[in-house]
């Protein structure tokens, strides 16, 4: 089954077999048919953080589920959002009906039923911060469960469901926290300004703002095959972080906690001449460094190849290792 039109890289690459349901019923029965052993599955959410290379040994599925209710908490609402929603058209949905504390996350390609798993985040918020629980069903026993915040262990683009529970669950529906009252973040750089050019600023406005940001930086998965930025942003110590401020003033870097700064990756890549590098149909895209683009015929092990070239000369460079961030899948885990 070709997978080319299931990952936003837009890479040729297939599986040994593809099943799509629309409801959490649906995915039970199925299982509960299933021989025993049962094989190995990879959930497939929007495609959009996903590296696939070649042929993947393996069953795929996909949680289609559709479906968005709102539950009155007083001040608050809980959105229930089924798994299959696009991420984008739930937050215009809620921004429509006058909910806030998506508005950050505007325009981030995916599904619903992904976000949690890389605990998704941009300008200054992730999702763990509105996320209440989910509902998911075990790819073994078929049970349904539901994961409360702290069962899911949020990290930096990262959970419980990248780690130990990896290819073991299927998430079905994903609960969040919204306002009726908007409590608006702007601290991260380009939403600073917001304040200070409207009196009064509203939700929308804050995703206008975040909307027209990310189109002018990171490309349309429809136009320029990416999978947004393609590795995380490393952190340093301190020592590391005084030796580079030392060698680069211009260093981009932020504290977090003690003795440790967050470095943007994109900025080293920037710096280490290779923004815009293209390597066949493999590239580093032109307006933001840390997105790697597929111009066209790029397999999978072309896009691999030019990430491997990119850490190894950040690595030649700043002497940091950079880490990726999208989900490399092939035969086996590849990335040295
Ligand atoms: N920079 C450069 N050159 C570049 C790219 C970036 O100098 O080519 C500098 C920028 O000028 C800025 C800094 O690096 O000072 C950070 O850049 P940006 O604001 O674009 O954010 P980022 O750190 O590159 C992260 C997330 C993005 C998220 C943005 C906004 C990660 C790995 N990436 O990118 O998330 O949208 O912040 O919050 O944390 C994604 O996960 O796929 C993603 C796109």
């Amino acid at each position: 089954h070709s997978l080319k039109k299931f990952n936003t890289f837009g890479v040729e690459a297939s599986c040994d077999q593809f099943f799509r349901f629309h409801h959490e019923r649906d995915i039970q029965d199925w299982l509960a048919g299933l021989p025993i052993p049962k094989e190995k599955f990879f959930v497939l959410g929007g495609g959009s953080n996903l590296l696939l290379l070649n042929h993947i040994p393996l069953t795929f599925m996909q949680a289609d589920i559709q479906g968005i209710r709102y539950e009155d908490k007083g001040e608050s609402v809980i959105v229930h959002a089924g798994a299959g929603v696009n991420w984008h058209e739930l937050v215009m949905d809620t921004l429509d009906k006058g909910y806030s504390g998506l508005e950050n996350l505007s325009l981030i390609p995916g599904n619903v039923g992904a976000a949690p798993i890389q605990n998704i985040g941009a300008y200054g918020v992730e999702l763990e911060q509105r996320f209440v629980s989910l509902r998911a069903v075990d790819l073994y026993s078929g049970a349904c469960k539901t994961f409360l915040h702290d069962d899911c262990q949020f990290g930096y683009r990262d959970s419980i469901f990248k780690r130990e529970l990896r290819g073991q669950y299927v998430i079905t529906e994903v609960q969040l926290k919204l306002d009726k009252k908007p409590e608006l973040v702007l601290t991260y750089g380009p939403l600073k300004v917001l304040s200070k050019q409207k009196q009064v600023l509203t939700a929308k406005d804050v995703s206008n703002e975040v909307i027209r940001v990310r189109q002018s930086k990171l490309p349309d998965p429809e136009k320029l095959g990416n999978a947004g930025s393609f590795f995380k942003n490393p952190v340093v110590n301190q020592q590391q972080y005084n030796n580079l401020k030392i060698r680069y003033p211009d260093l981009v870097a932020y504290p977090v906690g003690n003795d440790a700064f967050k470095l943007a990756a994109g900025w080293l890549i920037d710096k280490a001449g290779l923004k815009g590098y293209r390597h066949g149909d493999a590239g580093v895209h032109q307006q933001q460094a840390l997105v790697l683009v597929n111009h066209g015929n790029a397999t999978g092990e072309d896009i691999l190849n030019l990430a491997a070239y990119v850490r190894d000369t950040v690595k030649t460079e700043f002497d940091v290792e950079l880490e990726p961030e999208v989900w490399i899948i092939g035969e086996q885990q590849v990335f040295s």
